[in-house]
């Protein structure tokens, strides 16, 4: 665990632009829409034959997954290579971190080979905070998720995917279930949709999956997925993470999946326009059942696919207000 401080004095330039993307606490609602509005532009380009744009052109993006990651780590992958960026995904397993060497040591070789941006996942929460606060000044951090601080593209992506079935956030109930307690992905989707103006946001676990003062964040708890899902317009369901857990916090999975999975049965106390969203890796049959995971109302593939226009945009944006800093400390605009 790294120490954090304020996250905008790190990741927002003095002119309020982003220049690392740390986590989604405490950004405005201008800038979250701002990134909403660029991802749009990149979906509409993901449309067209020629998927590049050059606006990282010249650029080097490093991949430091220090964690498993499919989605994320593929998606921050195209998305760079949309950009026409230089990408380099360190293979963490076979690197001579398996020697011992330091998360220090490890950035300051990447740095030497004149990289621009570090895409970071990280079991420790805070450790792409600290990062941002070692590297040189024209580099750019964007967090992959940090232990069970934040996952803001994720949060982005989702945010995203409900705009684009919703429209408005400020009408919307909006229901986040399952393993909240170890969940980055819950805390960065509740500060955004907070943000974003949401009428209602709940979580819904078992008193040994919330995290204590929970409600502080603003949200409802309910522990009873009945009464929490009722009429609601969004269901997020988060997985169960099993390698986080210390001690035995569930009486079993069937257990788990007969109180808190999203079956088509449970499904059914949503508003009938009730979309269904997962970051996945989905565990069927534990968090959701398939039926609900392959059916009509799941955007879960959609979420895969807006994460790598949300990728785009917040790389080009980082990259672009990093760049804005490093000349004006310079001297130069
Ligand atoms: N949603 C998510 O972070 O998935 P991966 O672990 O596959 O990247």
């Amino acid at each position: 665990m790294f120490a954090q401080q304020d996250p905008n004095l790190i990741q927002l330039n003095s002119a309020g632009q982003l220049k690392h993307f740390l986590t989604t606490e405490g950004l405005s609602r201008e800038l979250l829409t701002e990134i909403l509005d660029t991802a749009d532009s990149f979906v509409d380009m993901s449309a067209q034959q020629v998927k590049k744009v050059p606006l990282l052109r010249g650029k080097t993006v490093v991949n430091l997954f220090f964690e498993a990651s499919t989605r994320t780590a593929s998606t921050f992958e195209l998305a760079a290579k949309r950009l026409s960026a230089d990408v380099l995904n360190l293979n963490i397993k076979t690197s001579s971190t398996s020697k011992g060497e330091t998360l220090k040591d490890t950035l300051m070789t990447m740095e030497a080979m004149h990289s621009d941006m570090f895409v970071v996942r990280h079991s420790d929460s805070g450790a792409a905070h600290y990062i941002a606060s070692q590297v040189t000044p024209h580099v750019a951090v964007i967090n992959a998720g940090d232990g069970r601080h934040a996952h803001p593209t994720q949060a982005m992506l989702d945010m995203l995917t409900i705009r684009q079935h919703k429209g408005d956030f400020e009408p919307l109930k909006v229901a986040i279930v399952g393993d909240i307690l170890h969940s980055r992905v819950a805390r960065s989707q509740i500060h955004a949709l907070r943000t974003l103006g949401a009428a209602e946001i709940r979580v819904i676990a078992p008193t040994t999956l919330l995290p204590r003062h929970i409600e502080s964040l603003g949200v409802k708890v309910y522990t009873d997925m009945n009464q929490g899902l009722k009429d609601v317009d969004v269901v997020m369901m988060l997985r169960l993470q099993k390698e986080r857990m210390q001690s035995a916090l569930l009486p079993s999975e069937s257990e788990f999946y007969r109180l808190y999975g999203l079956t088509e049965e449970k499904l059914k106390l949503t508003h009938p326009d009730s979309i269904v969203m997962h970051p996945g890796p989905i565990n069927r049959g534990v968090e959701i059942e398939t039926s609900v995971a392959d059916g009509p109302k799941s955007l879960i593939l959609k979420q895969v696919t807006n994460g790598i226009a949300v990728r785009m945009a917040v790389m080009s944006m980082s990259m672009s207000g990093q760049m804005t800093e490093h000349q004006a400390q310079q001297g130069g605009v």
